[in-house]
């Protein structure tokens, strides 16, 4: 078992999630994309209370930024309370500090790299700074915050420029992805608590076929009997390697490659 974090590695983000407007270094466009006043503030928390589930990560209530850094970079995260896919995950942090911990193991240089489920698109920032050219995606509703947050965390300090693409699990596969030969497939986060586990089986299972040479990368944050059910069958799906874990957080670390 390789080990995720050390104590001089804390795991919550290392700025706070307030931090004052005059540190931020945005420019002005971004900057006032981003305003809000403490009125919306306190609406956004409101919102997050009244609909939070026992679940759902306590980042929730963060005041719609996070602040990171990574790969010797400050990566400034727009998150929202309208969905799951607007918030960072455990799973995005955990998989992000991996990554970045253990670059020869799992180099990204110039590595072709697909994320599922990318949300505010922490993750696919990160493998982006690592030098990999990055897709990443999600539910179409999710592309536009996903977008903004690439683009202004990647604009001159990443080797290619990452592509979004919407892409609903188990959904046109065949056609909108017919010759898959991604080096890594990333998802961090993504079982939970929706309906649609077998579609997320199926679409790791079709970017992860055998004689690609494509490696799945997977961390959860395990909350359900059901997250156990589904981790039983992704390992009877594939070859896999547990290949960290976050006691703490509970969050786990899969490596997977296809049956030959
Ligand atoms: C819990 S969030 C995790 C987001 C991000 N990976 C992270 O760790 O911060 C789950 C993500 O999966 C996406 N998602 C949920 N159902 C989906 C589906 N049927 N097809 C594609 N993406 C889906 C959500 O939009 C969301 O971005």
């Amino acid at each position: 078992m390789e080990g995720l974090l050390s104590d001089s590695q804390p795991f919550l983000p290392k700025h706070s999630a307030t931090r004052r407007k005059d540190e931020m270094n945005r420019d002005e466009t971004l900057q006032s994309e981003e305003e809000t006043t403490d009125q919306d503030q306190d609406t956004m928390t409101r919102e997050g209370l009244d609909r939070r589930n026992v679940w759902e990560p306590s980042v929730y209530y963060a005041l719609g930024k996070e602040s990171f850094y990574f790969v010797g970079q400050e990566i400034n995260i727009r998150e929202s309370t309208d969905s799951y896919g607007a918030l960072i995950w455990p799973g995005a942090i955990a998989l992000s500090q991996f990554l970045e911990n253990n670059q020869q193991q799992m180099n990204l240089m110039d590595k072709a790299v697909l994320e599922l489920g990318a949300g505010t698109g922490l993750l696919s920032i990160v493998a982006s700074l690592l030098g990999a050219w990055v897709t990443a995606t999600d539910l179409p509703d999710i592309l536009s915050n996903l977008s903004f947050n690439l683009r202004r965390n990647t604009k001159g300090r990443s080797r290619y420029i990452p592509q979004v693409a919407a892409l609903s699990w188990g959904q046109g596969l065949e056609r909108d992805f017919p010759f898959p030969s991604y080096d890594y497939v990333l998802a961090a986060d993504v079982v939970y608590h929706h309906d649609f586990l077998e579609e997320l089986l199926n679409t790791m299972l079709h970017f992860c076929r055998p004689g690609r040479g494509t490696t799945l990368l997977w961390a959860n944050k395990v909350r359900f009997q059901s997250d156990l059910s589904f981790t039983e069958r992704f390992k009877s799906s594939f070859n896999t390697t547990l290949l960290a874990e976050v006691p703490q957080e509970n969050v786990w670390i899969y490596k997977a490659t296809a049956k030959e």
